[in-house]
């Protein structure tokens, strides 16, 4: 497939994504399956840094246009922003990545805007000093973030605010959980060596290795296999946390993808009765196809955990994980794309979900049982604020005391923030019944 067609595919996804039609892995699954020879990896590039850097280059953008392209321009709106992340983000000479922009409009079947395309970004090249001095922090621009979401962190981490901003605009490295119930870690790391893969144990999670660059899933020793399993060490720290007794029943309420059920049970092998609730049928499909490849089973459950009376047979568990929805905020150097489609309503809405499945979960938990609640997510109305108040409002719920290296306590749990020893920003709270 040519340079161009692989930016054709990237302007498409750029498109859907701020059109809101899917995010920009889903979107990139879907290339992967239906453009086999595509190249991925660079579409990935070009698509996740225009979403990184999103909110600067669309300042530079507007100082560059006298007036906006109209709406059903928009497909040449998201070729500049392209153009311009070439121009000051990659290697690409200038004149390839100006020329290469140019002659997209002509495959666009948009002949007239190539005098405008290049005329914008030669601008851009010649201004390029200049307008990057003025898009300096502190602005959006400078951060590359929404105003909603700089005044968020502000005021939830007075004191980090502007660390998180800058963390999150680094990419994260790939981090890998070993199955420990078929490879120690010690040989997955000679297996990666023997493959020219270098990487390093992980700071706080036994099973997790980090590795120097990322590669395709495919290039991992025993991946098909199911020895190993690409997951933050932060997630992977949901199962020692949780720390679930053999022969004992386990529900993961929101389980799809299903990281943390096989997480689950790689830690627990010892007769573990794990129900993976989710309400998504589509995403309890990829659920289905981590637990055979890593050769895992669990009882599969497609429903509301809100609306208990349609899935539970009335026998309680002993231990829940909630891996609430939740605004994601604490995971953006993964996905850039969150900072674009997430909106400041979104956090009040997720939280009083995460609330209603707090509530309606309780009475599935038996006396004595544990309740692990996390989040991705760094803002407190999500995280310390939201067990707090369910904490004052259930008289038989009482919070277990838990450490971690590097996490911050808050008031009523852990908060990992992003970037933070290069992990993902991350909360966890351990309830018991009592
Ligand atoms: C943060 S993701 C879970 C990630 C998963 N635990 C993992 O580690 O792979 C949240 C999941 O909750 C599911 N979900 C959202 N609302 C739900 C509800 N009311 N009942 C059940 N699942 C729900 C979503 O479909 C999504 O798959």
């Amino acid at each position: 497939m040519s340079l161009k067609s692989n930016r054709l595919l990237a302007l498409g996804i750029l498109q859907n994504m701020l059109s809101d039609k899917g995010t920009l892995s889903t979107q990139l699954n879907k290339i992967t399956l239906e453009h086999p020879d595509a190249n991925l990896p660079l579409i990935q590039e070009y698509t996740y840094g225009v979403c990184r850097w999103y909110h600067r280059l669309e300042v530079i953008l507007t100082e560059l246009m006298d007036k906006p392209l109209r709406k059903k321009d928009q497909d040449i709106h998201c070729l500049l922003l392209l153009g311009l992340y070439q121009l000051y983000y990659m290697r690409t000479p200038d004149h390839a990545a100006i020329n290469e922009t140019v002659a997209l409009t002509r495959r666009l079947g948009k002949d007239w805007a190539s005098k405008l395309v290049n005329a914008i970004l030669r601008n851009a090249q010649r201004k390029q000093e200049a307008l990057e001095a003025d898009s300096a922090v502190p602005s959006i621009a400078g951060y590359s973030h929404p105003q909603w979401m700089i005044t968020a962190l502000k005021n939830d981490w007075p004191d980090q605010w502007e660390g998180i901003l800058f963390k999150n605009n680094i990419q994260a490295p790939m981090t890998l959980r070993v199955n420990t119930r078929r490879i120690d870690r010690e040989s997955y790391l000679a297996q990666l060596a023997k493959g020219d893969i270098a990487g390093k144990p992980g700071n706080i999670s036994t099973t997790a290795i980090i590795l120097d660059q990322a590669v395709d899933v495919t290039q991992l020793p025993g991946f098909a296999e199911g020895l190993v399993s690409v997951q933050d060490e932060t997630s992977q720290m949901v199962a020692a946390l949780l720390a679930v007794e053999p022969n004992s029943r386990c529900l993961d309420a929101c389980a799809a993808p299903g990281g943390k059920t096989c997480a689950l049970l790689e830690n627990q092998p010892d007769n573990l009765e794990l129900y993976a609730l989710d309400n998504s049928n589509s995403r309890l499909e990829k659920v289905r196809e981590n637990l055979a490849r890593l050769q895992l089973q669990a009882t599969l459950l497609c429903g509301n955990a809100q609306d208990t009376a349609s899935w539970w047979d009335g026998k309680p568990f002993d231990s829940i994980l909630l891996d609430a929805p939740c605004t994601g905020t604490g995971v953006i150097r993964r996905h850039p794309d969150i900072k674009l489609l997430r909106h400041s309503e979104d956090a009040p809405r997720l939280a009083s979900i995460q609330q209603q499945l707090l509530t309606a979960l309780w009475p599935c938990l038996k006396k004595g049982g544990r309740m692990l609640y996390s989040t991705c997510s760094v803002l407190k109305a999500e995280n310390t604020l939201q067990i707090e108040a369910f904490l004052a409002s259930t008289k038989d719920a009482t919070i277990v005391d838990i450490t971690l290296p590097g996490a911050i306590p808050c008031h009523a749990g852990l908060q990992f923030l992003p970037g933070q020893d290069n992990l993902d920003g991350f909360y966890y709270a351990l309830l018991e019944k009592v």
